[in-house]
């Protein structure tokens, strides 16, 4: 089996050692000078000193990086809407001139907006939106983005997206977790309550996708305007008790998601823009993880997720970007997250944690995240010297190369 010797870095950070839960010290950052990583069949085989694995492992292939350079995991995306149609800048633009966000989707805009659009574009125009998406993403270091499916809202238009979905992954390096999202919002051409079109969904959308297998997970977005806890709650435990895992969208404008995503065993809650004292402790106390969105804050101007008090607790924070058409435009989940840890006060540690293995386990990943023998060789690396500048350019510290399963 060939194997390859890929450095020297200015810094390695492995990301081993930290804690699962909580806070994490700056201090507890492993920093490898001049490292590098050795590679077989996509997957790490060592991690050490560059010096030291040239002696250990004479045969190597080399591939050696040129100049200032510090190698971290892959970044991990653990929410986004990537697959859509269309645009919200007239959104955007009126609530900036006072509309809110739930007064727009009222006034014909929000995701019922997005929906027409995406149903009115095929499945390959679908399939090449995602893909170009895909690009961005992995310019900017992510190797590893959950899609949610959510903008066609019957089965017909579901299925479309999640074959787009599989398609852009097919057709990709970056590794792709689809997620079903029908239940995002009761499609106005339903015509009849919350509660049926989740039966819907389970009668004539779940089977299918069990069947085809086109996904191994479920969302739902909690809320007076999409679907109330109490509603969701069934739905969700139906889901489970089919074997599939859970996320939820909960907490964003009112609490209650939270609560039903610990009640049904979800792998993750995210937004938690609301969360008080109450749904910290009860978080603290679950095997859920909080996912903070700190580009739906930045889209929306609303508050930012707790992530300090959640970190203080000893959540398991993640960080993920949320694009999506509405609330999350941008896309920039390094510069979101350097933002988020500005106003939330979080260590650079805390930081990376919460973008490659915190967020992995959100995913319910435990192979890629960090750099260690038998991860996924999901390598990142960025023109500098110091891992600090990554934070500190907030976004604009663009990687120079990314390595995905090692190429
Ligand atoms: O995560 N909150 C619900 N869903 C998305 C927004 C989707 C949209 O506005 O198109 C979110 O913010
Ligand atoms: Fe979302």
């Amino acid at each position: 089996m060939s194997t390859t010797l890929i450095g020297p870095f200015r810094q390695l950070l492995p990301l081993t050692g930290l804690p699962e839960r909580g806070a994490i010290a700056d201090e507890q950052l492993l920093v490898i000078p001049e490292g590098g990583v050795l590679v077989a069949a996509g997957k790490i085989v060592a991690v050490g000193k560059w010096q030291d694995l040239r002696q250990q492992y004479p045969t190597a292939v080399l591939e050696e990086v040129a100049g200032d350079q510090v190698l971290l995991p892959g970044l991990v995306d653990a929410h986004t809407h990537i697959c859509f149609a269309g645009s919200r800048a007239q959104d955007f633009a009126a609530r900036n001139a006072g509309k809110s966000y739930l007064e727009m989707a009222q006034a014909g805009g929000g995701i019922w907006s997005t929906v027409q659009h995406t149903r009115a574009t095929s499945q390959d125009a679908l399939t090449a939106l995602t893909r170009a998406r895909l690009d961005r993403l992995l310019a900017n270091g992510v190797t590893t983005v959950e899609i949610k499916s959510g903008y066609g809202l019957n089965v017909v238009e579901e299925l479309k997206l999640l074959h787009a979905i599989e398609a852009a992954a097919d057709q990709h390096q970056v590794a792709v977790v689809p997620t079903c999202l029908a239940a995002h919002l009761v499609p106005k051409d339903f015509g009849g309550p919350p509660e049926a079109y989740l039966q819907y969904l389970l009668d004539e959308l779940v089977p299918v996708i069990e069947q085809e297998g086109y996904c191994r997970r479920f969302d739902i977005f909690i809320e007076q305007s999409a679907f109330p806890a109490a509603v969701a709650r069934p739905y969700l435990l139906a889901l489970k008790e089919r074997g599939f895992a859970l996320t939820v969208h909960g907490d964003q404008f009112t609490t209650g998601g939270s609560q039903v995503a610990i009640d049904c065993g979800a792998l993750s809650v995210d937004h938690l823009e609301v969360s008080g004292e109450r749904e910290i402790a009860q978080l603290a106390n679950s095997q859920v993880i909080p996912v903070a969105l700190p580009g739906a804050t930045i889209g929306l101007g609303c508050a930012f997720a707790p992530a300090r008090r959640l970190l203080n607790a000893g959540c398991a924070l993640a960080i993920a970007s949320d694009w999506n058409p509405g609330s999350a435009p941008q896309g920039n989940l390094l510069l979101q997250a350097a933002v988020l840890a500005t106003f939330e006060k979080l260590t650079t540690a805390e930081v990376f944690a919460g973008i490659t293995q915190r967020a992995a386990r959100a995913l319910g990943l435990t192979d890629r995240g960090m750099l260690a023998t038998g991860c996924r060789a999901d390598l990142v690396a960025f023109p500098t010297n110091d891992y600090r500048e990554i934070l500190y350019q907030q976004g604009s510290l663009v990687p120079s190369r990314v390595w995905c399963e090692g190429g």
